[in-house]
């Protein structure tokens, strides 16, 4: 565990092991306090963590029923469910636990997002990925610190990096809801999380670069408990 400017940062030596890390700090979370508040993402970082996440669940070994799962991000004008985050999360890891369907929040279901969140208590951890251009969830650079929960146009960047899940940009969600700077800022702690060198010169700029709406990430380093954990050195 190194220091890097104001995150605690955990570098890994391959995908394998930033999945065991993340998932172990999820399992932690959980068992530490069984009614906790997550907030999830999508994407595919995250992927090798769900697959243990789900083993452990199927084996028994994970209580999820009394557990708060919140989406980041969801699309609005996805043309098919199976296109939807909510799909996404359900079909890599909620749909192998037991966390109650009325416990799994999307953003596009709820007029007050916030609110929702605080009346379940607040969120505990919530995981974020970082897109090329330093967005978080889907807050695009120029995203201000002091916005909650709402909708966005997706830049042509995102929507680039995000077709392979859509068989051809033209079809490609123009828009999304997203959690928001202070959304995200309001999490007890947050994790986040880079793989692969094409993630290494932007997780430079969000860690170590000024803070700024340019780059959406860095406002994490405001934050007293983040966690940054990486397969490669920055
Ligand atoms: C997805 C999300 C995005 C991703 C980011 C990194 O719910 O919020 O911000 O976390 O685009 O995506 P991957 O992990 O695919 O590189």
């Amino acid at each position: 565990m190194l220091a890097t400017g104001t995150s605690p940062l955990t570098k890994t030596d391959s995908y394998e092991a930033l999945s065991h890390e993340l998932a172990e700090a999820i399992v932690k979370q959980l068992r530490e306090k069984p009614t906790s508040c997550f907030g999830l993402p999508t994407g595919n970082t995250p992927i090798g963590c769900y697959k243990l996440l789900s083993r452990y669940s199927q084996m028994g070994a994970l209580d999820w029923s009394r557990a708060h799962c919140f989406q980041l991000d969801e699309y609005v004008d996805a043309a098919a469910d199976e296109q939807t985050f909510a799909h996404f999360l359900d079909s890599n890891l909620l749909g192998a636990t037991n966390v109650p369907d009325e416990n799994r929040y999307s953003p596009n279901d709820y007029n007050n997002y916030d609110e929702l969140i605080e009346s379940r208590g607040g969120l505990d951890l919530t995981v974020l990925g970082i897109g090329h251009n330093g967005h978080i969830a889907f807050n695009e650079p120029g995203t201000p610190r002091m916005s909650w929960t709402h909708s966005v146009w997706l830049t042509e960047s995102t929507r680039h990096a995000n077709k392979s899940y859509f068989g051809g940009q033209t079809v490609v969600p123009r828009r999304a809801v997203t959690m928001g700077i202070e959304t995200i800022l309001s999490s007890r702690k947050l994790i986040l999380i880079a793989s692969g060198r094409d993630k290494q010169e932007i997780l430079e700029r969000a860690m170590l670069g000024n803070v700024t709406p340019e780059v959406p990430a860095s406002f994490l380093s405001l934050h007293p408990h983040v966690t940054v954990i990486t397969d490669f050195e920055v």
